[in-house]
């Protein structure tokens, strides 16, 4: 009798230590498989393998803040195989080689005003990828009266040259490249990145506003002979405020970036979202889309005044009037 209870005792023991062990082993595998379908769910949500055997060549990715960056990650991640390109300080002192390692792509350094630089770009951009290529994004923005803080008023013409160089004339220069290399392939998708300053005037955007709005010209123009000649489409796309290398030397960026937020419905776009507009522009679901300023901005360029902006600006009606009590226009 004793030995029978003293069975039954250390049997049930053992049942109940086996078994909450047993329902950990079943919870871990279970939270193992949900994790690895989660991953899978995951990865099937974000990729819709928009880009699939495309070629493409992403110039202007110098951090992870840069909107070139996102579209780098985001076309491999939507199955195109790719180079990189920015100047070779750049390539240098920047972290675009770490980008490119992770994406296992070729980094082309090129000062973008040199065509010499851009036709290596394509040449060797060809080689690479095995033919011509399919998109190209231009990300490249610079203004040294920005950097040097001379007013509109004051420009320095030198340096306004090189504004238009680097920002526009850059553009032009890429694709005329290009389209005598015969580097872009029928039916292939150009892009550029704009600022509503085009179109209407922002304080502290300074000459970057001209070299917008000749780079949106350039679209237009250069996007007329490339879709008669080759259904090669040309478009900008003008994004909200985001806080990037460049967006960050725009004289009060913080505060634009604020009044553009509660200006806009949908709220500024940020750099992830406008990579994933550039992904659809390069893909086969915009065949038709040529010649085009695309705003991506939440809605920003077509509203007059917002309740949200409104009420901020209520708040603050003195702010800008010197000792005199004269307003200051900035
Ligand atoms: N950040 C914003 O608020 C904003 C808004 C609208 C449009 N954009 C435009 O988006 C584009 C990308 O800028 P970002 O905001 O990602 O900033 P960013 O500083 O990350 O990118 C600018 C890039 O231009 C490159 N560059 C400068 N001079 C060059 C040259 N001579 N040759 C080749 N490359 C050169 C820089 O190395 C850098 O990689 C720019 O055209 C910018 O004007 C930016």
């Amino acid at each position: 009798m004793f030995s029978v209870s003293c069975v039954l005792f250390v049997g049930l023991g053992v049942f109940f230590v086996i078994q909450p062990l047993s329902f950990l082993v079943f919870q871990e595998t279970y939270v193992e498989t949900s994790y690895l379908c989660g991953v899978n769910f995951i990865k099937i949500g974000m990729s819709y393998n928009l880009l699939k055997g495309k070629k493409g060549i992403i110039f202007g990715a110098l951090n992870e803040q840069s909107i070139a960056w996102k579209v780098a990650e985001k076309a491999v991640e939507e199955g195109a195989t790719i180079t990189l390109s920015n100047t070779p300080v750049a390539v240098r002192m920047g972290e675009v080689s770490a980008l490119a390692e992770k994406l296992h792509c070729e980094v082309i350094p090129a000062d973008a005003t040199s065509v010499e630089d851009l036709e290596n770009v394509f040449k060797r951009s060809m080689e690479v990828l095995g033919g011509p290529v399919d998109f190209v994004l231009h990300s490249i923005g610079m203004s040294p009266n920005v950097r040097k803080k001379r007013t509109y008023d004051d420009l320095d013409y030198d340096m306004l040259s090189k504004t238009l160089d680097i920002s526009a004339v850059s553009f032009h220069k890429m694709i005329q490249a290009a389209k005598k290399l015969g580097a872009i392939a029928d039916y292939g998708s150009i892009l550029a990145l704009s600022y509503v300053a085009a179109q209407r005037t922002f304080y502290g955007y300074n000459d970057m506003a001209d070299a917008k709005a000749l780079l949106e010209s350039i679209a237009r123009s250069f996007g007329y002979i490339y879709g008669r000649e080759h259904h090669v489409r040309v478009n900008t796309i003008s994004q909200s405020p985001t806080m990037t290398t460049a967006g960050s030397g725009v004289k009060g960026m913080d505060k634009l970036f604020d009044f553009a937020n509660r200006m806009s419905p949908l709220g500024n776009a940020s750099a992830d979202e406008c990579a994933d507009y550039c992904i659809v522009m390069f893909s086969d679901l915009t065949r038709k889309v040529t010649m085009q300023n695309l705003y991506h901005d939440g809605g920003f360029s077509s509203v007059g005044m917002s309740l949200r902006a409104m009420a901020t600006y209520e708040k603050g009606l003195d702010e800008y009037k010197d000792a005199n009590g004269n307003i200051i226009y900035g």
